[in-house]
């Protein structure tokens, strides 16, 4: 697989590239890669001629004090996976390509950002449109992937392209889950033995959700205090929040409906664990394993 380590040199063969006629998707990511990238990698490789995979752990979405320093790096571990996956190409940028020491501008979506992940993680959001738009700009990708488990940042990511008028397709990626329903993330690597066994909790209360709204209940408070109930009943988990909101604005909602994301972020014991449902939104699962 090969592996670009300059902006210069991505741009140049992206631009050989779409010059050749070739469709290019970009698949952006902090490495660390699993099968919830991997499938996003395969969608990609479905979609176009050529996929690059970013590999960039971007310390502008880290907070001071979050996991940036201790975050899974193995470049050689998964350019080979990217490209067992399908990906034509790893971009896999210094920090000082992206960002110089002069480097001064944000890109801030505004109010998709305030709530959710955003309401815990100031600046997170800002970090990300900030280095999605660079990566976008250098790669010019015809289409780009994004996993539905990071639904706010897939929400966030399409305004930003939107509002800013960036010719670029946004598709999303369904979540992977292990067999027990943990959707997958680098971070599960975190977890203690106990701490993992709890984790699966988050599935099983947003399929709780899920459920009893297809029986017929609407009541969004009482479907989110059902669902807080089996989370809090483990002995490891502190819910940082549980919500039932709408899928395309992230507003509360009082009524479920079918479009209804429920969301949630839980810390087992010291790892940040997210996961969500849209109600009715049929295929947005697939399981590994
Ligand atoms: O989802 C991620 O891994 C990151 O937020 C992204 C989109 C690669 C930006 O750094």
């Amino acid at each position: 697989m090969e592996v670009v380590r300059s902006v210069a040199e991505m741009r140049k063969r992206a631009a050989e590239l779409r010059e050749a006629g070739s469709v290019v998707a970009l698949v952006p990511t902090m490495g660390a890669l699993h099968e919830g990238h991997l499938s996003l990698v395969r969608i990609a490789r479905e979609l176009a001629d050529t996929v690059v995979v970013s590999i960039f752990v971007n310390p502008a979405q880290f907070g001071p004090s979050e996991d940036l320093e201790r975050y899974p790096r193995d470049l050689d571990r998964d350019a080979a996976l990217a490209a067992e996956a399908g990906g034509d190409l790893v971009f896999a940028p210094a920090i000082g390509e992206i960002y110089s020491a002069r480097y001064d501008t944000v890109v801030h979506v505004q109010r998709l950002t305030r709530r959710l992940c955003g309401a815990f993680r100031p600046g997170h959001f800002d970090g990300v449109c900030t280095v999605v738009a660079k990566l976008l700009n250098i790669v010019r990708p015809s289409l780009a992937v994004f996993g539905q488990k990071d639904a706010q940042q897939a929400a966030v990511i399409e305004r930003m392209v939107a509002d800013l008028d960036m010719d670029v397709e946004i598709v999303r990626g369904p979540t992977v889950r292990e067999p027990d329903g943990l959707a997958m993330s680098s971070r599960n690597v975190y977890l203690s033995i106990e701490e993992r066994a709890d984790a699966a909790v988050l599935h099983e209360a947003l399929e709780l959700g899920r459920s009893l709204h297809a029986t017929g209940e609407k009541d969004a408070a009482k479907v989110v205090g059902s669902m807080r109930e089996l989370i809090e009943a483990k002995e490891t988990t502190e819910i940082q929040y549980l919500v039932a909101v709408d899928a395309a604005t992230l507003e509360d909602v009082s009524e479920l409906a079918d479009g209804t994301l429920l969301a949630t972020a839980v810390h087992v014991g010291a790892t940040r664990l997210i996961d969500n449902v849209v109600l009715d939104g049929a295929g947005e699962t697939t399981v590994h394993g």
